[in-house]
């Protein structure tokens, strides 16, 4: 069956800190819900639909296998679900976690327009990938796409990430690789300032794309991906570049 359930963000009283990360994280709920309707548009346009490949790959590298239990975390409308869906099966569980109540209806609705047997594994949960409703050990893989460069506290959504797969099991996280050289960090700011916010203008999104550049700013190499995933408890942790060296995809192995 088929739910899309709440979860609340429930601030701690009297903590400052915590409180100014759940105004953050608000500020970019509400940029990815205002996203919602033209993102999986934009996506193909703006990656000349290249994003479904490297979205394969991203599957492919978490080990997801017919019958196992997995989580799409930050899923959004749901492009990796779908594909992890078809991959575990009938036997298999999918659930995709978002905070943002508007991306989980359009996945919702996807699910509904393209009746595939399988898709009936499928459910998508509401909440924070800082703070999973799930219990320890429980899945048998993790896929994140776009999401860790996105979430305030990225130690501690690999450590959540660590929680809740099961010891062997991997976290396949596929974003934009941030460059470590000059010249790529250079031609990557410049397709963002000459291509994607011009484009994004069109749909009236300038403001929200803009955001891009300074989120891949602020995001983690490919080495420093690979030691937060360490830090955080995993055995294993390998960056590969993806997509000419404009995106990556870590695979962690708990
Ligand atoms: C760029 S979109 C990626 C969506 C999808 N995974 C894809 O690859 O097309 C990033 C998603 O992360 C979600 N997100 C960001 N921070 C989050 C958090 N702390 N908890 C849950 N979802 C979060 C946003 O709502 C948004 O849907």
């Amino acid at each position: 069956m088929t739910s899309v359930l709440q979860f609340s963000f429930a601030p701690v009283a009297g903590h400052s800190r915590r409180r100014q990360r759940i105004h953050a994280s608000a500020d970019r709920q509400a940029l990815f819900s205002r996203i919602a309707p033209v993102y999986d548009n934009l996506n193909d346009v703006l990656s000349l639909g290249q994003h479904r490949i490297w979205k394969r790959m991203a599957v492919d590298w978490s080990g997801a296998k017919q019958g196992s239990k997995v989580l799409d975390l930050c899923c959004g409308s749901g492009d990796l679900a779908f594909l992890l869906s078809q991959k575990v099966g009938l036997d298999g569980q999918v659930i995709g976690l978002d905070f943002s109540r508007e991306q989980l209806v359009i996945a919702l609705s996807r699910q509904k327009a393209h009746s595939k047997a399988c898709y009936c594994n499928l459910k998508w949960v509401e909440g924070d990938a800082l703070d999973l409703p799930f219990s320890d050990s429980y899945f048998d893989a993790i896929t994140m796409g776009y999401g860790l460069r996105n979430v305030i506290d990225k130690y501690k959504a690999m450590k959540e990430v660590y929680r809740v797969l099961k010891p062997g099991s991997k976290a396949s996280i596929l974003d934009f690789n941030k460059s470590t050289d000059e010249l790529g960090a250079s031609i990557q700011g410049w397709m963002i300032d000459n291509i994607v916010v011009p484009v994004a203008a069109g749909y009236g999104l300038s403001k929200e794309y803009q955001y891009l550049k300074s989120s891949i700013q602020g995001f983690l190499t490919g080495q420093e991906l690979e030691h937060i995933a360490l830090k955080a408890g995993f055995s294993s942790a390998k960056h590969y570049k993806v997509g000419g060296g404009l995106m990556g995809n870590l695979v962690a192995t708990r």
